[in-house]
């Protein structure tokens, strides 16, 4: 039987609950990065990725220096239980290798978090040009089928997961000159209730509307009145602790923070 690392045994014996693996994509800022560091703080290891290669390398050593274990190794530089990579999520061969790596390093995810996200600029859907419709479709659709599609096989072997989309009130709502912003978010939506409906028993996928949080996607959208909402750090500690209590039950749910 496997024993449990010094660091695990201490969480175990201090009621700490387990510690999980979670996969979140969009962790260069806003709220990936703000629940990313907050789910580290836990103890729980985070696989993250985003297309910013400084933010991204940024993010490694502050994710192990908030990291309970952080000191616990007596090795001089013990290595990372976080694994941050810079990957665009519209690259369904980029999403390919990244997968490859995790199963490859047997870091498979108990939790995915679809975060990664954009928004067209303002405007009326015959000003938006095409390719910023696409980038918007590409990212918020296209990005989270690309990482089920590589990552469900491998948590399919493990018969256990939780899918967690990030949709919006803009998911379940609609208001002008964002479009391309909703289409893309209703449609998470639906594909989140339709997997649901796909996924063996042991897993879940729910779609989360994140609330209204101050991120540089909220200032695209409502200018400088963006200053008067939460921040992501501020928001982070209440969608860690939702995340981690989903369980099967919340299949198909489309819950908001
Ligand atoms: N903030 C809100 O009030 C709010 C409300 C409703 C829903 N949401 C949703 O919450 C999620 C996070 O939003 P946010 O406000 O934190 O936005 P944000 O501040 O603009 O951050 C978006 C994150 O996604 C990453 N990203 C964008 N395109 C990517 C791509 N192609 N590949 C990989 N990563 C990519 C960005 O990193 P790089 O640019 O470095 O790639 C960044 O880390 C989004 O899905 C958004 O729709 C937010």
């Amino acid at each position: 039987m496997p024993t449990a690392t010094p660091a695990v045994a201490a969480g175990i014996k201090g009621g700490m609950p387990p510690s999980k693996t979670v996969l979140v994509t969009g962790v260069s800022r806003g709220l990936g990065r703000a629940l990313a560091l907050e789910l580290a703080k836990r103890g729980h290891a985070i696989i993250g990725c985003a297309r910013s290669v400084e933010k991204v390398q940024a993010l490694q050593s502050e994710l192990m220096a908030v990291s309970p274990d952080a000191s616990s190794s007596s090795s001089a530089s013990p290595p990372s239980k976080h694994l941050i990579t810079h990957l665009d999520v519209r690259s369904d061969s980029a999403v390919r290798e990244l997968a490859k790596l995790i199963a490859e390093s047997r870091r498979v995810p108990d939790i995915i978090v679809n975060n990664a996200g954009t928004i067209n600029k303002n405007n009326k859907i015959w000003q938006v040009p095409a390719e910023e419709f696409d980038i918007v479709i590409d990212t918020n659709i296209k990005g989270i089928a690309n990482v089920l599609r590589h990552f469900m096989p491998l948590m399919i072997e493990k018969k256990h997961g939780i899918i967690v989309n990030m949709s919006s009130g803009w998911g379940r709502s609609a208001a002008a000159e964002v479009a391309p912003y909703c289409a893309s978010k209703w449609a998470v939506e639906g594909l989140t209730k339709s997997v649901a409906k796909e996924l063996p028993p042991g897993f879940a996928a729910v779609s989360l509307s994140p609330g209204v949080i101050n991120t540089d996607m909220l200032a695209s959208c409502f200018g400088s009145s963006a200053a008067l909402y939460q921040t992501p750090e501020t928001w982070a500690p209440t969608a860690a602790t939702m995340i981690l209590s989903l369980t099967v039950e919340d299949n198909g749910a489309s819950l908001t923070v």
